[in-house]
């Protein structure tokens, strides 16, 4: 096994989280490219497993956290690692090292680039990105929202603590459903949820607004505090795993029909 750097011939399968089997993916949009041709000169670093036989099974992506969607500073932060654990596709590559083996490389990685210590975030309960993995790698937990924990190894003395930022929600408007969708780009799955949304609220008519909020840039985070989410009226939608348009087309038919 062997982690490599991102190259051109790779970049679509990247951009597809390594599922360029899924259907689904398929309804994502171009945010991730257009999300990837941006940060790569803000210092974004993909790094990728390969296996004996060079097929990829894992990826990390991480950034200087200044650029990423967490307070912090002279620090890197991990967007997400993902060893690919479907037997779908290219198969489960997990249990294998893989993880372990990228997050080594990104660290050393940061570490040359001159960061005082890496960052990370999980969810605290047993599903998506478990918070209590970078625990067993050495990160101690920084800081809690809900059910997001971000989570840090400092490489120096003086390296500053990192903080999320504070969330704030979305108005209402009289006599409307608001859905509001936020969306960045780096995370296919939330792009999905964005682009069901968007379909969505557009099938009914002037009785619902929907409202993009483009969180690229770094103000509109510092206002916002969220990256990625979706809400309807003022009531945050549960996104991971990305709900179906189905779903999201019913709950905003429920407000709808109570206006
Ligand atoms: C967490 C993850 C990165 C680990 O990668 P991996 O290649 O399977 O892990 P490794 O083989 O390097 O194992 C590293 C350690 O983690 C442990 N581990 C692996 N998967 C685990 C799991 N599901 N639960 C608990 N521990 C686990 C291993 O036992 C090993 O422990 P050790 O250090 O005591 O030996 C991988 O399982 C994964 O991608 N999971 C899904 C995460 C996810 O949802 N990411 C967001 C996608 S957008």
């Amino acid at each position: 096994m062997k982690i490599v750097d991102l190259t051109d011939d790779r970049k679509e399968l990247y951009f597809f989280c390594l599922e360029d089997w899924s259907e689904e993916m398929k309804e994502a949009g171009d945010h991730k490219r257009a999300w990837y041709e941006k940060m790569k000169d803000q210092g974004l670093g993909v790094k990728l497993a390969l296996d004996d036989t060079g097929e990829v099974g894992g990826m990390i992506q991480y950034a200087p956290i200044e650029h990423t969607f967490v307070e912090g500073q002279d620090l890197h932060f991990i967007y997400c690692i993902w060893v690919h654990g479907y037997k779908k596709g290219r198969g489960n590559f997990q249990k294998r090292g893989m993880g372990k083996a990228l997050l080594k490389a990104a660290e050393s990685d940061a570490k040359e680039k001159g960061a005082k210590g890496m960052v990370a975030w999980g969810i605290s309960l047993p599903f998506w990105m478990r918070a209590s993995w970078f625990k067993k790698q050495g990160y101690t937990k920084v800081d809690k929202q809900g059910i997001q924990v971000l989570l840090w190894k400092p490489f120096t003395n003086d390296a500053i603590p990192p903080k999320w930022i504070k969330k704030k929600k979305p108005e209402t408007t009289p006599g409307k459903v608001m859905v509001t969708a936020f969306v960045n780009g780096w995370c296919q799955a939330q792009n999905i949820v964005y682009e069901r949304a968007k379909r969505a609220a557009a099938e009914f008519g002037d009785k619902v607004v929907f409202q993009e909020i483009d969180t690229f840039e770094r103000p509109t985070l510092l206002e916002w505090g969220t990256s990625d989410a979706l809400f309807i009226d003022n009531k945050e939608v549960r996104t991971g795993p990305p709900p179906s348009y189905k779903k999201i087309r019913k709950l905003i038919a429920r407000k709808v029909s109570k206006l």
